[in-house]
């Protein structure tokens, strides 16, 4: 098994991404689920979308962050949060002396839900395992749910942001840290909020960056 290991990996590297083993390397995986998210027919999201959004980013991560759904700018360039919540997640992980090649970033959902809405149940039921796949090939040592949307969809629970972030909870083994969305951060409109959330959710950032492994300056 090894030998053959050893073989798909000489092959995968010469190019021939179609020949390799699952789990023998996440980028080859990645690139493969990537696909099949590209051509998803589960739900009635993709008659909507203008493209998909699988999510981007560093294929071994310490870091996943895994918002609710693609927003409009999101749906217009099929890349995840890089919109006005996405340059407020761009400043954070910076913040934290990251770059956004240095975490993965993705959503429940990979197709926009018209308006903005949340996803519906079977939407969501239908778009999990994508994301399973995503935390299976990636794993990251840290997860960290933007919202209860996210939250709440991943771990099957109903926990209000409010209560529950500030706890480090865990997902199939991996650390799981819930902070805000950087929307409701930004659709606030009192100073005094802004900055209670803005310092809450920094709060939270020094979780994460505990449980990862130090960067060398
Ligand atoms: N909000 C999300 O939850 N995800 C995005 O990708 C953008 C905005």
């Amino acid at each position: 098994m090894n030998e053959l290991r050893e073989i798909l990996k000489f092959f995968g590297e010469m190019g021939a991404e179609f020949l390799h083993l699952p789990g023998s390397d996440p980028r080859a995986d990645l690139a493969e689920l990537n696909r099949e998210i590209l051509h998803c027919r589960r739900c009635r999201l993709c008659e909507s979308k203008t493209h998909y959004v699988p999510g981007e980013g560093c294929n071994r991560p310490d870091i996943l962050f895994i918002g609710e759904g693609p927003g409009e700018t999101e749906d217009q360039f099929g890349r995840p949060f890089i919109g006005k919540a996405g340059q407020l997640l761009d400043k954070i992980i910076q913040k934290m002396g990251l770059e956004r090649e240095d975490v993965f970033i993705t959503n429940v959902v990979k197709c926009r839900p018209p308006n903005n809405r949340e996803p519906l149940k079977d939407e969501v039921e239908a778009c999990l395992p994508h994301l399973s796949r995503q935390i299976d090939i990636l794993q990251p040592k840290v997860i960290v749910c933007l919202g209860k949307v996210a939250l709440n969809n991943l771990l099957g629970t109903s926990h209000s942001m409010g209560r529950i972030r500030g706890q480090i909870l865990s997902f199939h083994d991996i650390p799981l840290i819930p902070t805000y969305h950087p929307s409701y951060i930004l659709h606030k409109k009192d100073k005094e909020e802004i900055s209670r959330a803005k310092w809450e959710v920094w709060e939270d950032m020094q979780k994460v960056l505990a449980l990862i492994p130090k960067r060398l300056p």
